[in-house]
């Protein structure tokens, strides 16, 4: 169900639809953004509106399924550039602090009804956001695979798997936490000039 999720009530239908089709909801997972590079307002509005408003807008729509579901769960990507550290665009580093502080919010009122919500929080991932397929990746990226301590980008699969540990049954006590998965980068950033 194609949503563009800078659309608050996009987000609300969209929700009721995926309810609707599939018969109920036990998960909801938050994961798109979109975000320019720039510091003006529109670049602001529009990361703020998908990467934290369209948080706000599906998790509150999806509580009614997800209480029904009776172990249902909010997933949100937040990242650690939002939760650790400032790096990209103020409006990222807001929008993805933002997120942290809205699931703990939702931990706290929504386990009552038995639903959980956590964050997972990546470091320098693999992906489209980085480069375009076939194309060099760019000096930011070059130089954060040389700060991660594990000495690698982290791949999608590896985001997926923790994604459905915490939406499991495995995960049935963790809720209102911030996970970071970055290859030990928050922890021991390999700077150029060691001190
Ligand atoms: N790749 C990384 O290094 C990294 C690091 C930290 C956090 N993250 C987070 O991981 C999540 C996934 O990012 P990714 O790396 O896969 O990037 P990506 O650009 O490959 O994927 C982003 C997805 O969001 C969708 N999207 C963008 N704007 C949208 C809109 N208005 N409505 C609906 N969908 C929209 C895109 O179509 C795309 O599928 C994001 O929340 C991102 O902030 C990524």
């Amino acid at each position: 169900m194609p949503t563009d999720v800078t659309d608050r009530e996009g987000c609300r239908r969209m929700v009721k639809d995926a309810a609707d089709h599939l018969g109920g909801l036990d998960i909801l997972f938050n994961n798109a953004i979109s975000y320019g590079r720039g510091n003006e307002d529109a670049c602001w509005d529009a990361t703020l509106k998908s990467g934290l408003n369209a948080v706000w807008a599906a998790s509150m729509a999806s509580v009614p399924y997800l209480a029904e579901s009776g172990k249902g769960v909010i997933l949100t990507t937040g990242s650690v550039a939002g939760t650790r550290f400032a790096w990209s665009t103020p409006a990222y580093s807001a929008a993805k602090a933002g997120v942290v502080g809205l699931t703990r919010w939702l931990a706290k009122d929504l386990g009552s009804k038995g639903i959980r919500a956590n964050c997972l929080c990546p470091g320098l991932i693999e992906t489209p956001l980085w480069h375009n397929p076939g194309e060099p990746y760019d000096a930011t990226f070059q130089r954060w695979v040389e700060m991660t301590p594990l000495g690698r980008a982290g791949r999608p699969e590896e985001v997926a798997r923790l994604a459905l540990f915490l939406v499991s049954d495995e995960a049935s006590f963790i809720t209102g936490q911030d996970i970071a998965i970055d290859g030990g980068f928050c922890v021991g950033m390999r700077f150029e000039v060691d001190v």
